[in-house]
């Protein structure tokens, strides 16, 4: 079974997928790390962003294996990570990855912003998490705020809608709702209603 998960930053997409993954015993993939791996790459060779033949690069050189997650879960790289994933070939480097990983024989859940769309339109289960972008806001400056960073709840605001218009107005596979996908708003749901709906939603397809 393939579950994708997909929703704009700060939804909850992430928790969600990691606990389905934990209540079917399935692999998970955040496929966030990878655009935030290539975007660290080049932020620490001191190359420029925009130089795509750079980026692409470091697209085909990704190696999820040698992923330090704390150090690509930064502010500074997600927001540097939105840019480089506006890049096709940065994209289509990244895509059998994604492809493979999804064939896992147990199951998969794979959360970003394509899945249900490009990556695996063809998924047994589609969920899109979405939340307010106010309440994303004020998640994320608690989460910033518990990893002992500075955070301003309206620049955190600021920097959440300038990147949700990043998502969905690149060009190729951008951040919308697959047009099977079960939406689960989570804005007034703890983590904890938000995943026994999902789970809810992945056992509707189940018994179906
Ligand atoms: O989910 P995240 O915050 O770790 O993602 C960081 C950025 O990577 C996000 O702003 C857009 C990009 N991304 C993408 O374009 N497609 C994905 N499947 C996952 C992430």
């Amino acid at each position: 079974m393939i579950i994708a998960i997909d929703g704009p930053a700060a939804s909850g997409k992430g928790t969600i997928a990691r606990r389905l993954a934990k209540h079917y015993g399935f692999s998970h993939l955040d496929t966030g790390l990878l655009y935030r791996a290539v975007a660290k790459a080049v932020l620490d060779a001191g190359d420029k962003l925009d130089d795509r033949a750079r980026v692409i690069e470091a697209a085909l050189a990704v190696d999820p294996t040698q992923f330090d997650e704390a150090q690509l879960k930064t502010h500074a790289v997600g927001e540097a990570a939105s840019i480089v994933a506006a890049i096709p070939d940065v994209r289509a480097a990244l895509f059998n990855f994604q492809q493979e990983f999804a064939a896992a024989e147990r199951g998969a859940v794979l959360d970003g912003r394509d899945i249900g769309t490009v990556i695996c339109p063809h998924a047994d289960v589609k969920i899109f998490v979405t939340a307010s972008p106010e309440e994303r806001a004020r998640r994320r400056t608690i989460e910033l705020r518990a990893l002992g960073q500075d955070a301003r709840e309206a620049d955190v605001l600021a920097d959440i809608l300038r990147r949700d218009e990043r998502d969905r107005s690149r060009a190729v596979a951008p951040l919308h709702p697959a047009a099977d996908a079960h939406v689960l708003d989570t804005t007034k749901l703890d983590i904890e209603g938000a995943v026994a709906a999902a789970i809810a939603q992945v056992e509707r397809v189940r018994t179906r």
